[in-house]
C-alpha cells in the first residue's frame, strides 16, 4: 500500500472528491446480520477515508450520508442513521480538531432530529477555522430540493429588485447552491456496483469523473481508494478542449 501511496502522490491529486457510500445494506444481508450492523460497520470505512484524503492532500471531501429519499426506509434504520452520526460526531470531534479537518453539511437540516442538529452545529462551530481538509456531509440533501431553493432565492431576490433577470449566470446560481463555499466535483465514487446518481449534487458533477466500483461501502478501505485515485490520474480531462490542446496546454 505505501507503493501505491508514492505512485498517487507523484501525480495530481482531485482537489474534490465526492463519494456516493452504498452497499451498508447488502454488505449486513452478506454476514447474515440486520442492515443496520452494516450501516455501524459503514462507519470505520467514513474514518479511513477521511484519514486517507488528509494523508494525500484532497483538500474537499464530500460524502453523502442521507438523501431526501432516504426518509422512506423503514423507522428504525432512520433512526438508527440518525443515532450513529450523533455519536460518530461526537467520537470524531477530537480528530477533525486535531488533523485541522473543518466540517460542513449540505442539505435541508431543518427536517433533521434536533438532537442531530444541535450536535452538528457544535462541530461546525469548533472547526469552522481549520484549514487542511473541507469535510462536507450530505444530510437530507437532494439535488432537485437544492435546485428548487436556489429557484427560490433567486426569485425573490428578482421580485425585491436586488438582483435582474439579466444577471442571472452560472456564478450566481453556483453561489446560492448549498455548495456555494465548494469548487466543482472532480471525482465522483460510487460503490456497491450501482452506476446511478440518487440525486447527488447534480449541477457539481458536470464535469467530474465517475467511478464506479463494485466493493460495498463497509469494505471499502485505503487501498481501494488511493486505486481509485489513480485510475482518475488516467483519464485525461478535456473539458470540451482537443487532446492536442491539452497536451501542449494551449488554447488554439
Ligand atoms: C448506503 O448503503 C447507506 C445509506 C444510503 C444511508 P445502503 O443502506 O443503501 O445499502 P444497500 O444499497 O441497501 O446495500
Ligand atoms: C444513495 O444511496 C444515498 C446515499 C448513499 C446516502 P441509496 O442506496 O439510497 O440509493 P438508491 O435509492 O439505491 O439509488
Ligand atoms: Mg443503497
Amino acid at each position: 500500500m505505501e507503493n501505491l501511496k508514492k505512485t498517487i502522490l507523484q501525480n495530481t491529486i482531485p482537489n474534490h472528491v465526492a463519494i456516493i457510500m452504498d452497499g451498508n445494506g447488502r454488505w449486513a444481508k452478506q454476514q447474515g446480520k440486520p442492515r443496520t450492523f452494516g450501516h455501524k460497520k459503514g462507519v470505520d470505512s467514513v474514518r479511513a477515508i477521511i484519514e486517507a484524503s488528509v494523508e494525500i492532500g484532497v483538500n474537499y471531501l464530500t460524502l453523502y450520508a442521507f438523501s431526501t429519499e432516504n426518509w422512506n426506509r423503514p423507522k428504525l434504520e432512520v433512526r438508527t442513521l440518525m443515532s450513529l452520526l450523533v455519536s460518530s460526531l461526537r467520537k470524531e470531534l477530537k480528530t477533525f480538531v486535531d488533523n485541522d479537518i473543518k466540517l460542513l453539511t449540505i442539505g435541508d437540516l431543518s427536517h433533521l432530529p434536533k438532537k442531530v442538529q444541535k450536535e452538528l452545529t457544535e462541530v461546525i462551530e469548533k472547526t469552522k477555522n481549520n484549514k487542511t481538509l473541507t469535510l462536507t456531509l450530505a444530510l437530507n440533501y437532494g439535488a432537485r430540493d437544492e435546485i428548487v431553493n436556489v429557484i427560490k432565492k433567486i426569485s425573490k431576490k428578482v421580485v425585491n429588485n436586488q438582483l435582474s433577470i439579466e444577471e442571472i449566470n452560472e456564478k450566481i446560481i453556483n453561489n446560492h447552491l448549498y455548495t456555494f463555499s465548494l469548487p466543482d466535483v472532480d471525482f465522483l465514487i460510487r460503490t456497491s456496483g450501482e452506476k446511478r446518481i440518487s440525486n447527488f449534487l447534480l449541477w457539481q458533477v458536470a464535469y467530474a469523473e465517475f467511478y464506479f466500483t463494485t466493493v460495498l461501502w463497509p469494505d471499502f478501505k485505503e487501498e481501494n481508494y488511493y486505486k481509485s485515485i489513480l485510475e482518475y490520474q488516467k483519464r485525461e480531462r478535456r473539458f470540451g478542449k482537443t487532446s492536442e490542446q491539452i497536451e501542449k496546454n494551449i488554447n488554439e
